[in-house]
């Protein structure tokens, strides 16, 4: 058992990523009762959205004291510095055990979250970002690598997660222990958590492989996809953020299947930025049609080790198998 199951009384060391618009209410709420930390996918901040799927989750477990000590939110920073409704909404309505923040500076809404009684989790995708995350007073930092699915740094700002994870490791015991690592980025089963543990973290984050799970809100053929593709099947980029006109700032960018049209727009992103109407155009009518060879799946590479869609509990369960084994297996 590591110090950060035994902070949220885990019983394995796996959190849920706050997957925007995906992970939901019930997502977070099966994965807090099966015994992992479960975050509801704030995202953009929505506030309906968060409200909705946030008191969803609660309800789901309000008869299970222990599952409502592994429930919270993630929210985007660089977002709640345009609108912190959400984050406010939720922080004076309940009693999150946990609030991440990822993608910017989390030092404007750090005092707000730590005054509330909830852990802080800051997301980093690179070492500078780390004092800057500890200076904010999180307790829980998530170190994530390019192999992410969703967004995360670019290939050229951001850090491959084997390198990355022990070097934070060093860095948090050598000026900030007490904080708890997870890793990041291409972990989905219990080789992956017991190779981050291997490698210094406390836990893992897991996104792309709980996505494809039953209760995640993504569309069914949306995951049939998911369940058939390989690890080759992916690739970062702006093109899904310029085409869902998504301002993110520019050290960020989007790891989704390496569809038609992003196959199309890759080596083209000046031109895309410059002119993207007859892109988007296109794009918002594969998304009308639920055409996958035009709209996004955003999904990292980890999704070569996903090849059913099965419900979160029964996949937590396996992957808490699998790790022991794993470990057991390295220290035969
Ligand atoms: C569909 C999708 C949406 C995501 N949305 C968010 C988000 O809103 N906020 C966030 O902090 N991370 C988000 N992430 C990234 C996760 O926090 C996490 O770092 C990542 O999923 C870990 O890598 P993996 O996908 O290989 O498991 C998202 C990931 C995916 C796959």
């Amino acid at each position: 058992m590591t110090g950060f199951a035994e902070h949220f009384d885990l019983k394995t060391p796996l959190a849920l990523a706050p997957m925007a618009l995906a992970a939901g209410g019930a997502l977070a709420s099966a994965c807090a009762k099966a015994g992992a930390l479960g975050l509801v996918g704030g995202g953009y901040g929505d506030l309906e959205w968060t409200a909705r799927e946030y008191q969803l989750a609660v309800d789901n477990i309000s008869d299970d004291a222990a599952a409502m000590g592994r429930l919270g939110c993630g929210f985007i920073s660089w977002k709640l510095a345009e609108d912190s409704a959400a984050l406010d909404w939720l922080i004076a309505n309940h009693k999150p055990a946990a609030i991440m923040l990822s993608f910017g500076d989390p030092r404007p809404f750090a005092k707000r979250i730590l005054d509330s009684g909830a852990a802080l989790i800051c997301q980093i995708h690179s070492l500078k970002d780390l004092p800057l995350a500890i200076e904010a007073g999180a307790k829980v930092i998530v170190a994530q690598g390019t192999e992410a699915g969703g967004h995360g740094a670019t290939q050229d700002s951001g850090r491959g997660t084997f390198a990355f994870i022990p070097e934070v490791a060093d860095w948090i015991a050598a000026n900030a222990p007490g904080t708890y690592l997870l890793g990041a980025g291409g972990i989905a089963d219990g080789r992956g958590v017991a190779a981050a543990l291997a490698l210094g973290a406390d836990g893992v984050m897991m996104g792309s492989r709980l996505w494809a799970t039953k209760e995640c809100l993504a569309a069914p053929k949306a995951k049939e996809i998911v369940a058939e593709t390989d690890g080759d099947g992916t690739a970062r980029s702006a093109v899904f953020d310029i085409l869902r006109r998504k301002n993110w700032p520019g050290i960020f960018d989007f790891r989704a299947i390496r569809n038609d049209i992003h196959r199309e727009w890759e080596n083209r992103i000046d031109q895309l930025k410059n002119a993207p109407e007859g892109a988007r155009a296109d794009y918002e009518e594969g998304a009308r049609n639920k055409d996958y060879s035009r709209v996004h799946i955003g999904i990292g590479e980890s999704i070569g080790l996903i090849t059913d869609i099965q419900d979160a509990a029964t996949l937590i369960d396996t992957i808490r198998t699998e790790t022991d084994r794993a470990l057991q297996r390295i220290g035969g």
